[in-house]
């Protein structure tokens, strides 16, 4: 089939090169000219493995292209995905102005039986209203039109987002006819996934729920973790123990110092607002956010009381991305991380593999280092914000030389306690006891 893709972002991106890699072609489409002229010498805007090298294949096959004007490929186009972003309002409110004038973009152009697809992630009851806004404006037209609009939410985690696209787990469709369905069938034939039919509402919340429902699962660690460190149990040993349940499942039990990223906050956001307009309050949603949004201050707190006070301490921050196989910083508690220690009047040197010229941006003072042992250097704590191998691989025994006072407080439990502290590091971790 030949796709169009709206957006040249993260999403965009990743669903352009796996589709073009089951064989359809691809045509991305973004007004941004510099990021066309990038994207065709196959230089990607974000960092995300693997991309990169499959992008300049494809483009070599053939099977991908760049451009900035939906008009070049519309005529071609089986699917035209909206895959543009939906940031937050300062209300948490999910921005539809890019999605609208995508839709707007589409409606002046379409050409009969062509599908759209929402990708981006809206709103509950979104993809109706741009559905009707694009069959408004094709009525003024004077052919006779008849489109198709689908809800298709993506499920991509950053650093596996490849991996993701290529292999769903599962690929949500919210489609309203027959005809639809079959064309939903045959573009995704190759993929080996399960489909899910569904309506369009059922799709969008359904995005939001398994966000939100991820979100909840760390969070209630987070909460019980701070529990843990009054009574002495360990959370990493209980979400062992609460994993085996198959119940429960061993995914996303581990504690640690926040979730951040571009999806979890804002979608938390987004559907917290939506329960608000509905008058259908989601109780257990503000919990998850109300503690996401205060357990950095609670490890900080508890760091500070440790050092007795962080004025002019040399604190080495490691980690500053949201997660670790990303350049990505949006909503990463390392900066939250920093606001608390600048007001607290401390020295910091941060390491990073691949955020800091993102952070640099918005702490231009604080010093920053390429090298995790020059970071070590004269440390009087250290602190891992985001557990990148880089860091945890960290010879730990030889740093113990180069760090002013061997203090660690670990903010993701990712490096061993016993072995920290027989090493002659002090060793504080989340929720086990310490
Ligand atoms: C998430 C969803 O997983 C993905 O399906 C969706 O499409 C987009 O949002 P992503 O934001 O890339 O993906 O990262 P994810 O791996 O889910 O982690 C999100 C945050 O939660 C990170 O800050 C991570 O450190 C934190 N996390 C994750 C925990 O604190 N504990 C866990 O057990 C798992």
């Amino acid at each position: 089939m030949n796709i169009g893709i709206i957006g040249a972002g993260y999403v965009g991106m990743t669903t352009s090169v796996a589709f073009a890699k089951y064989g359809h072609t691809v045509f991305v489409i973004d007004h941004d000219q510099d990021k066309i002229n990038q994207l065709n010498q196959s230089i990607l805007p974000f960092y995300e493995e693997g991309i990169e090298n499959l992008l300049n294949e494809l483009v070599k096959e053939g099977k991908l292209f760049f451009i900035t004007n939906l008009e070049e490929c519309i005529d071609q186009c089986d699917i035209l995905f909206i895959t543009v972003g939906t940031p937050s309002s300062k209300e948490g409110v999910a921005n539809l102005s890019f999605v609208e004038a995508a839709a707007k973009e589409i409606a002046s152009r379409i050409k009969t039986d062509q599908v759209i697809m929402m990708k981006s992630t809206v709103p509950v009851g979104t993809s109706r209203k741009i559905k009707e806004m694009i069959r408004k404006e094709v009525e003024k037209r004077t052919e006779d039109i008849s489109f198709e609009l689908v809800s298709n939410p993506e499920f991509l985690r950053e650093g596996k987002a490849l991996f993701d696209a290529l292999y769903p787990e599962r690929i949500v469709v919210g489609c309203e006819t027959e005809k639809a369905r079959r064309k939903m069938e045959e573009l995704y034939k190759d993929f080996n996934s399960p489909i899910l039919f569904t309506t369009l509402e059922d799709a969008e919340m359904i995005k939001y729920a398994a966000n939100s429902f991820l979100a909840t699962k760390i969070s209630f660690m987070n909460e019980l973790a701070r529990l843990c460190d009054k009574v002495g149990a360990n959370i990493n040993q209980v979400a062992k123990g609460m994993g085996m349940d198959s119940r429960i499942g061993p995914q996303f039990l581990q504690a640690g110092i926040g979730f951040g990223g571009s999806c979890f906050p804002k979608d938390i956001k987004a559907l917290l607002a939506l329960a608000n307009v509905e008058e259908a309050p989601l109780h257990i949603l503000q919990a998850v956010s109300n503690v996401n949004q205060t357990q950095v201050n609670w490890f900080m707190e508890k760091m500070e009381q440790q050092l007795s006070g962080l004025s002019k301490k040399r604190i080495a921050i490691l980690g500053l991305t949201f997660k670790p196989e990303t350049d990505d910083i949006r909503e990463a508690s390392s900066l939250k991380v920093i606001d608390f220690l600048l007001r607290r009047n401390a020295s910091i040197i941060a390491f990073d593999p691949k955020g800091i010229e993102h952070v640099k941006k918005i702490y231009p003072s604080i010093h920053y280092t390429s090298n995790p042992y020059e970071a070590l250097k004269g440390a009087e704590a250290v602190l891992l914000v985001t557990e990148w191998k880089e860091i945890v691989e960290v010879d730990w025994e030889s740093a113990k030389d180069i760090v002013a006072q061997p203090f660690i407080f670990d903010g993701r439990n990712a490096l061993d306690p016993a072995t920290m502290e027989n090493l002659g590091y002090r060793y504080v971790g989340i929720g086990i006891g310490n």
